[in-house]
């Protein structure tokens, strides 16, 4: 695997320092810069790698938001047409990088296990116009979705949302918004957390008064609970050092959701658990039993 392109998904969830000193200075508008930190790698706003560069068949989109926000997304499709699985993955990344980052990923997903995988970066990410917030990514999580739906190819496949970190949320949220149209047919969350406040009193615990300050929520642990008959695969690094995988266990105990599907990685920290053994055979597993099937 491209060791180099793992690299770049060694990236903070959000620094926490940084966060304790800003909420204490009572300038919470800066929050946002510290939970969406889209410049990290450097670059990262500008330099997005291609699926050609990795030999993947793929579309590049933009894709607009009813708010006037261009998404820059990559669709790429299953290596082998007469191996396609009758699925598409819509796959939100973490809160550093961007979709080229996580190229690697697609690519098993796409020449592996032949899913369709449609990853768009958020606004304020990548070459997506804007700026990042909680209201404004889950309109672009929507406008994804939806994309799925307009498409001929796309909408008669099984649509599975993918999240990993701060993704997790975004999918849940989603899910949630969407499940009378029962359309998705699946969620996969990785080390995903209870909501942001929670984060706070385990990555600066001196913070922990100043949580009402935190204006971007992204509430997992109230909405989580609304789903139900949606599988849903639960996969966590125990070893994680950004969201404490309590949050996770969490997450799995409250969802009332079936059938829910928890794997663990002993090894697993926030960066790495997607580079673990068995992460995607456990995708794979899931995919074939609960959704193609
Ligand atoms: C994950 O990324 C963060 C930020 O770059 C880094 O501080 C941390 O050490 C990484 N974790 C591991 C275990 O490599
Ligand atoms: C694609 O899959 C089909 C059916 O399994 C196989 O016959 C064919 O050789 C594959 N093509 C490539 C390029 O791997
Ligand atoms: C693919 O999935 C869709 C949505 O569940 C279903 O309606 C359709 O029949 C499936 N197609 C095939 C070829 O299995």
């Amino acid at each position: 695997m491209a060791t180099l392109l793992w690299g770049y998904l060694r990236i903070p969830f959000l620094a926490a320092s940084g966060l304790g000193m800003v909420l204490s200075s009572g300038l919470f508008y800066y929050q946002n810069e510290l939970i969406y930190p889209r410049n990290i790698p450097p670059n990262a706003r500008t330099d997005v790698p291609r699926p050609s560069q990795l030999g993947l068949d793929a579309e590049e989109l933009s894709l607009p938001t009813p708010d006037g926000e261009t998404l820059s997304a990559f669709l790429i499709k299953p290596g082998n047409a007469s191996k396609a699985k009758n699925v598409t993955l819509l796959m939100f990344h973490g809160n550093a990088g961007n979709i080229g980052h996580r190229l690697p990923i697609a690519k098993i997903l796409a020449n592996e296990m032949y899913c369709n995988v449609l990853m768009l970066q958020y606004r304020g990410y990548g070459l997506s116009t804007g700026n990042p917030n909680e209201k404004g990514i889950a309109i672009d999580s929507q406008t994804g979705l939806d994309y799925i739906r307009s498409r001929d190819d796309l909408k008669k496949t099984k649509i599975v949302v993918y999240g990993q970190s701060l993704g997790g949320a975004v999918s849940i949220g989603l899910a949630v918004k969407n499940k009378d149209q029962g359309d998705i047919a699946g969620l996969i969350l990785e080390n995903t957390f209870l909501s942001i406040k929670k984060m706070i009193p385990s990555v600066i615990p001196a913070a922990k008064y100043l949580t009402p300050l935190c204006h971007q929520v992204w509430p997992s642990e109230e909405m989580l609970p609304k789903l139900t008959n949606t599988p849903i695969l639960f996969l966590s690094g125990l070893q994680d050092e950004i969201v404490p995988p309590s949050h996770m266990k969490k997450l799995f105990d409250i969802c009332r959701s079936e059938p829910k599907i928890w794997k663990e990685f002993p090894y697993g920290d926030h960066n790495n658990t997607v580079a673990e053994a068995g992460y995607f055979h456990n995708i794979q597993d899931f995919l074939d039993r609960y959704i193609a099937s």
